[in-house]
């Protein structure tokens, strides 16, 4: 009786041989396709048309409304027609911005954003135990729906580790932390009622640089 031997290279090499090389070369060809596109979708921004369809009729709560890059926030966001819920401590700057808002969207012919009305919150986020009541109260104007929230509001200090008291840290942490997660906390029910919602984190590249002389969220 005659034995054959087999090497192992035979075993292995001989289903492939049989299997038919247009079908590999598609599925190479597929997922070429698939990682250029996901590279393409990843860094080419969508249009200013899809932005629109996407952000239409939002909700979105902006901490720290009333200056710099929370307001410049609210203008970005007003843009794309959504309804703003600006937040800070001071009132009378939150209605100035809201003002500046209502007057931005008059000048817009036939926009939608003519039709939303946006709100004005004092909100402290050093005061972590009023932070509940004060989101039931964002909540109940806006029929319990809020999309996005934007996490802007902060204090910083530029000083040195050892001339900067502990109070200040505290400050920082309590303002630029914890009053954070405790405004994250108290509005995570209300995104997670409707299964949606977006959490945008305002921080510094600074940080990374002079970790020892800047102090911020
Ligand atoms: N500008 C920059 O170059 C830069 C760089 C890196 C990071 N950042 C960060 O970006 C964010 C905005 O910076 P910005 O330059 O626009 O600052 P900003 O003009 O000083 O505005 C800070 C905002 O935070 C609010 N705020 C301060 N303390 C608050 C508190 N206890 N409770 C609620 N709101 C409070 C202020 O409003 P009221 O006074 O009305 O409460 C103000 O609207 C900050 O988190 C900051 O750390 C800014």
């Amino acid at each position: 009786m005659a034995v054959h031997k087999i090497s192992v290279f035979q075993c292995w090499a001989k289903p492939l041989s049989n299997f038919n090389m247009v079908w590999i070369l598609l599925l190479l060809l597929l997922f070429v396709i698939l990682v250029v596109a996901y590279w393409y979708w990843s860094i080419v921004p969508p249009s200013e048309e899809k932005k629109r369809e996407v952000l239409k009729d939002k909700v979105v709560v902006i901490t720290g409304a009333s200056s710099g890059l929370g307001k410049a926030c609210c203008f970005a966001f007003q843009k794309y027609g959504c309804k703003i819920v600006l937040c800070s401590r001071n009132i009378e700057e939150l209605n100035n911005v809201k003002q500046q808002l209502e007057d931005n969207a008059l000048l817009w012919k036939s926009s939608q954003e003519n039709k939303l009305s946006h709100l004005v919150f004092k909100l402290d986020l050093a005061d972590t135990e009023n932070m509940g009541n004060v989101v039931q109260e964002i909540a109940q104007s806006c029929d319990n729906k809020i999309d996005i929230l934007v996490n802007n509001a902060g204090v910083s200090h530029r000083g040195s580790i050892l001339s900067t008291k502990l109070d200040i840290f505290t400050h920082l942490m309590i303002v630029n932390f914890f009053g954070q997660v405790a405004l994250t906390k108290a509005l995570l029910p209300f995104m997670a009622s409707h299964s949606s919602g977006h959490i945008v984190g305002v921080g510094s590249v600074q940080v990374s640089g002079r970790p020892d002389v800047y102090l911020l969220s």
